[in-house]
C-alpha cells in the first residue's frame, strides 16, 4: 500500500520508527563529451545556448569526479551519447533502491522534456550490467518523473523525499511508495528556478539537511523541520547563483560544494562537515551542479 505524505498532520512516524537502509557504496558519473546548452528547459539555461566552453566543462567535470574520489565510494564512469547534451546530469534518469534482503532495484524515469527521453534506456544499461531489477512507470498514467533530481533518500532510512510540480507529477510517488514499500514525503516546488528538489534541498546525513526555505510552501517547510534535528539554511543568492543546495555529501562527512557559496561553506564547517569546493560554472549554465552530476547506487 502506498503512503504519500503532503502535510505535517499526516505524519504518523518519527525518524526512529523507520527501518534502516544500507548506504550506497557506489557512484556513477556520465562523461560530458557531448555536454552543451542546445535548448532551454529551465530558466538557468536562458541566454546560454552555445555558450558552454567544452574544454573547461571537461576539466570541471574531472575535478568534481576527483573531489568525489576523496570520499569512500566506488566510482564508475558511463559514456555520454551524441545529441544528448544533458545526459551528464545523471541524477535524473533513475531512482535506485536496496531492499532489506540486499535486492537491488531501480525505477527508471519518464523525462519531462522530449529532448531528454533517450537518455533513460542508456542509463538503464548500466543497471542491467550491475544486475539490478528494473521497474518502469506506466506512462499512460504518469506523465513525468525525473529520478533522483526530485526523489531523495533520507540518508540511512527507508524514507523518500519527493519533489513535484515541474519535472515530476505527484502521482509517480504512489507507484514508487508501493514498489519500494517506503513512505514518501512529497514537497511541492513553486519556483521555476528551483525546478528539481535537489536545487533547494540536500540531505547530508540522518539528522542534517541543507535547504532554501523560499522554494517551499508552508507544508513543505513544516515537514522538513519535523524530520531533521539540524537544518542549514542557504541564503537566496547562494541558492540561486551558486546552486549551494545542489551540493553532495556521499559519505555523510565530506560535502562537495560549488565555489563562492561562502556563507553555506561556513555553516557546513561549523556543523562539523569537511567541505571541498569545486567549480561547475559551465554546468550552472544548464541549471545543474555537483549533486545532479552523479548518481549514488549500491
Ligand atoms: N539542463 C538540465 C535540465 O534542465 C539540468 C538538469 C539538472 N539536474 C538536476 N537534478 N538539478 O534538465
Amino acid at each position: 500500500m502506498s503512503k504519500v505524505i503532503t502535510s505535517k498532520s499526516q505524519l504518523d512516524f518519527t525518524l526512529q520508527d523507520l527501518a534502516p537502509m544500507d548506504k550506497p557504496g557506489k557512484m556513477f558519473l556520465v562523461r560530458p563529451t557531448y555536454f552543451t546548452v542546445d535548448y532551454v528547459i529551465n530558466p538557468h539555461m536562458e541566454g546560454n545556448i552555445g555558450k558552454v566552453d567544452k574544454i573547461k566543462a571537461m576539466q570541471q567535470w574531472e575535478s568534481v569526479r576527483d573531489a568525489f574520489a576523496q570520499s569512500a565510494v566506488e566510482i564508475h564512469e558511463v559514456q555520454g551519447a551524441p545529441k544528448l547534451p544533458d545526459m551528464v546530469f545523471c541524477a535524473n534518469q533513475s531512482l535506485p533502491f536496496i531492499g532489506d534482503n540486499g535486492n537491488r532495484e531501480v525505477i527508471m524515469s519518464i523525462m519531462n522534456s522530449e529532448h531528454r527521453k533517450r537518455e533513460v534506456p542508456l542509463i538503464e544499461e548500466w543497471y542491467l550490467e550491475q544486475g539490478y531489477q528494473t521497474h518502469h512507470l506506466n506512462y499512460k498514467q504518469i506523465s513525468n518523473f525525473e529520478g533522483a533530481g526530485d526523489a531523495l533518500w533520507h540518508s540511512g532510512k527507508r524514507l523518500l523525499w519527493g519533489g513535484y510540480g515541474f519535472r515530476t507529477s505527484i502521482g509517480a510517488y504512489d507507484f514508487i511508495s508501493d514498489t519500494y514499500k517506503v513512505p514518501v514525503i512529497a514537497l511541492k516546488l513553486n519556483h521555476p528556478e528551483f525546478y528539481h528538489l535537489d536545487t533547494c534541498f540536500c540531505v547530508l546525513n540522518e539528522t542534517t539537511a541543507l535547504y532554501y526555505p523560499g522554494a517551499f510552501d508552508q507544508d513543505g517547510i513544516e515537514l522538513i523541520r519535523s524530520m531533521f534535528e539540524t537544518l542549514i539554511e542557504v541564503p537566496e543568492s547562494e541558492a540561486l547563483n551558486q546552486f549551494a543546495c545542489n551540493a553532495a555529501c556521499p559519505d555523510g562527512k565530506l560535502v562537495v560544494l560549488q565555489q563562492g557559496a561562502t556563507e553555506t561553506n561556513k555553516k557546513l564547517r561549523e556543523a562539523g562537515f569537511d567541505v571541498v569546493e569545486v567549480e561547475t560554472s559551465e554546468f550552472l549554465k544548464s541549471g545543474g551542479s555537483v549533486f545532479c552530476m552523479k548518481m549514488m547506487a549500491w
